[in-house]
């Protein structure tokens, strides 16, 4: 804690600050834990399905059917989390940010028990929307990388203790397992309890509610300090903009120039983040390294989830200094490089021993690279991006692109697997580079910048690039000059 101040010396990190963004950011482990919690008890479970098919049909379970079956008990989270995403925006304008956390945690814990992972994965649908909004709404502009950065953190923390969790003596054996898969409602708990200390996100209160003096005390708690009014400036600043704003709705999004570009950059930086394979590991890795001849694989994914956790850390120190855009080029790029050595690794398997060692070098330098830029970045990034007005709408649109990429890899990566062999992750390889390319051409950096500041920079780009219709005018509002 003291060496984190340290690192931000000017800046307000207060107590009640760390406790809101701390509170928040249990929604992002539970995301996590329910990430990883399928991976290591893989086969315990498949055993388990095994049984009861043969209980019922008196032979084994087809090869297929188990394919299937278990794809979808790892993926049915992510039906759950692109619903769930894409109703970010039905909550949180009406309930305010913090109550829309509180209720999101009502329904998690005893239904999750009963609909499993389908509802688990509706709360962190929501979660992916509602945590990085109200952390990037209570966090001052020189910090909102760091603690936007806390949302992965949280994620990958979650993932990590499902691993631990999951080894043999502690909850992933045939006993266990059903409690390793409801331990989940522990956290929901804390949350729910630690939620009515945290306080309302200020710019809803003031930019939605239009409750300046609420807003004003939030802050000054928060900051701890009396003298708010230069965040209060840049807030009421947003909220003018906001006035001039109609209500933005997704297809607004897509349709008006001045949200194109943005909007565009967060789909893409989503997919980038789930289409880069990250997925295939946190579901799949036991399974990666048990073909990849390694001795211990349950063991093995355990490292892979403590390089997760150090690197996000890395990433955490980092991102204020060198900035969202080359941050997320490193790590594509690093990715890519990691996943053909992972692909000469399995290819040479039969000929090399020790090409086994070489896999796990290879999926450590993968998930090392994917937490440097494209863990972190693309959840934080949407709320820098757009403006009060069409932030709701945007979260949902990121958040609904990411868990269908999310749901796509790990419904099909065992299918693709089983067709490809050795030479699966060349296709993330593929993708990896034309994120790269992308992300050089078309993303901005949004470093240090205020959220109006980064709105203004795209309508100037818009007003640049086209002419508007009369409607598309009266986003810009009276004083944008076109
Ligand atoms: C990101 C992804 C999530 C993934 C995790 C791995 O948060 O959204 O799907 O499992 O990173 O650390």
């Amino acid at each position: 804690m003291t060496r984190f101040v340290l690192c931000f010396p000017q800046q307000q990190l207060t107590f009640p600050l760390m406790l809101t963004v701390g509170t928040a950011v249990i929604g992002s482990l539970q995301f996590g834990y329910n990430t990883g919690v399928i991976n290591a008890p893989q086969k315990i479970i498949e055993a388990f399905y095994n049984q009861t098919w043969t209980d019922r049909h008196n032979e084994n379970i087809p090869k297929t059917t188990m394919t299937t079956l278990w794809s979808l008990s790892v993926a049915i989270f992510s039906v759950g989390g692109i619903i769930g995403s894409f109703s970010v925006g039905l909550f949180v304008n009406r309930f305010g940010r913090r109550n829309s956390m509180l209720m999101a945690n009502m329904g998690a814990s005893w239904e999750m028990l009963i609909s499993g992972r389908f509802v688990v994965g509706l709360y962190s649908g929501l979660s992916t929307g509602f945590v990085p909004m109200y952390v990037g709404e209570v966090a001052p502009t020189a910090l909102r990388g760091a603690l936007g950065t806390l949302h992965q953190l949280g994620i990958v923390i979650g993932i990590l203790m499902a691993q631990i969790f999951g080894m043999d003596a502690i909850m992933g054996n045939a006993t266990m397992w059903p409690f390793l898969l409801g331990f989940t409602f522990i956290p929901a708990l804390l949350q729910c309890c630690l939620l009515p200390f945290c306080p309302e996100s200020p710019r809803f209160l003031l930019i939605i509610r239009n409750e300046e003096d609420k807003a004003k005390a939030v802050l000054k708690k928060l900051r701890g300090m009396t003298d708010v009014s230069a965040d209060m400036q840049e807030m009421k600043e947003e909220s003018r903009q906001m006035m001039r704003e109609k209500k933005v709705t997704i297809p607004e999004l897509f349709r008006s120039p001045l949200y194109r570009q943005p909007i565009a950059i967060a789909i893409m930086l989503q997919l980038s983040q789930q289409l880069s394979g990250i997925n295939a590991v946190f579901y799949y890795s036991t399974k990666i390294f048990e073909k990849a001849g390694v001795q211990q694989p349950v063991y093995a994914t355990i490292g892979a989830g403590v390089v997760n956790t150090a690197f996000t850390v890395v990433s955490l120190f980092v991102v204020e200094r060198a900035g969202r855009r080359s941050l997320h080029l490193l790590g594509l790029l690093g990715m890519a490089g990691s996943a053909v050595l992972m692909t000469i690794a399995l290819a040479l398997l039969e000929k090399y021993d020790w090409m086994s060692y070489m896999s796990i070098v290879a999926i450590f330098a993968f998930v090392a690279f994917f937490e440097i830029g494209p863990g972190p970045i693309p959840w934080f990034i949407v709320a820098e991006l757009f403006s009060q007005g069409p932030r709701p709408s945007a979260f949902a649109v990121a958040g609904f692109s990411n868990w269908t990429a999310n749901f796509i890899v790990g419904m099909c990566f065992q299918y693709v697997e089983e067709l490809c062999g050795a030479y699966v992750f060349i296709i993330f390889t593929v993708f990896l580079l034309c994120f790269f390319v992308f992300t050089y051409f078309k993303v901005p950096e949004t470093k240090g910048r205020t959220f109006d500041e980064i709105s203004a920079g795209f309508r100037q780009a818009a007003s640049g690039a086209e002419k508007h219709s009369p409607e598309e005018l009266n986003y810009l509002g009276a004083d944008s000059q076109l």
